[in-house]
């Protein structure tokens, strides 16, 4: 097969408010594409769980519903792209939320003479947005995400992937979800502009079934050929 044949490497950013379902559809495509799934929330949680500096500092804020400073983010999800498994593409699940972590991502793939290939927008309204961070379950080992009334797991309490323990994220209290929406509104939801000005914003319909979404995903991401 000549170099011209190989599959271009896609950097896949996925943008949407909390509870929009990045994380659930991020891990179809991940088995589907098979591109690593990177989450700055994850790997927020995994150094809150591992009792690093950097999850003791990114708590302060993660508890609160606010964003982790730019600095900090910026060069941990700049570490998980320079592992080799992103040589062929990343779907980016809650990266960059800000117009100069947009930016950094930018420099950090033109660096390797790469790019954003496209930047699907899950778009739920804020009324579903409540109903479905009140309800999810995520799992303690494997991140595998649930919803008690939309996907409930076949165990109650149970991880369907790996038996793992399910709980419910320190951050989805009320108080927290409302916080975290807000702060999506003022910081993130700049990016809808900067993207779409850049011919790569691609709208899909958070609201229809998983299964949906997932379909229009694919075919949005097919048709880009990125
Ligand atoms: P992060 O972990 O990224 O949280 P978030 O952006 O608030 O998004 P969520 O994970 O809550 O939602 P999701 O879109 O993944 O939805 P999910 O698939 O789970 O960030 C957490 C914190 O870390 C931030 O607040 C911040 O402090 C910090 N942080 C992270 N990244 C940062 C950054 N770049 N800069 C600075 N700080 C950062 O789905 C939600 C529920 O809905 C589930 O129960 C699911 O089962 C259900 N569901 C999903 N899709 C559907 C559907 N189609 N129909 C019915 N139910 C559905
Ligand atoms: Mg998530
Ligand atoms: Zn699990």
């Amino acid at each position: 097969m000549g170099n011209e044949e190989r599959a271009k490497p896609k950097f896949i950013v996925l943008l949407g408010a909390p509870g929009a379902g990045k994380g659930t559809q991020a891990a179809y495509l991940e088995e589907r594409l098979g591109i690593p799934h990177i989450s700055s929330g994850d790997l927020f949680r995994e150094n809150l769980r591992n009792e690093t500096e950097l999850g003791r500092l990114a708590r302060a804020y993660m508890d609160r519903g606010e964003l982790v400073p730019d600095e900090v983010t910026i060069a941990m999800v700049k570490e998980r792209l320079a592992q080799p498994d992103c040589a062929g593409g990343a779907i980016l699940d809650g990266f960059p939320r800000t117009i100069a972590q947009a930016q950094a991502l930018e420099a950090i793939l033109a660096e390797k003479g790469q790019r954003v290939g496209i930047v699907p927008y899950i778009k739920v309204s804020d009324e579903v947005l409540l109903a479905r961070l009140a309800g999810r379950w995520t799992c303690r080992q494997c991140e595998a995400i649930y919803h008690e009334l939309f996907s409930p797991p076949k165990v109650a309490g149970r991880c369907d992937v790996c038996g793992g323990e399910l709980y419910q994220r320190a951050d989805d209290t009320p108080e927290t979800q409302r916080r975290r929406i807000e702060v999506y509104f003022q910081q993130t939801t700049p990016l809808i502009e900067y993207y779409r000005r850049q011919g790569l914003l691609v709208e899909i319909d958070g609201e229809q079934s998983v299964e949906q979404v997932r379909a229009d995903l694919l075919a949005a991401i097919q048709q880009a050929d990125c």
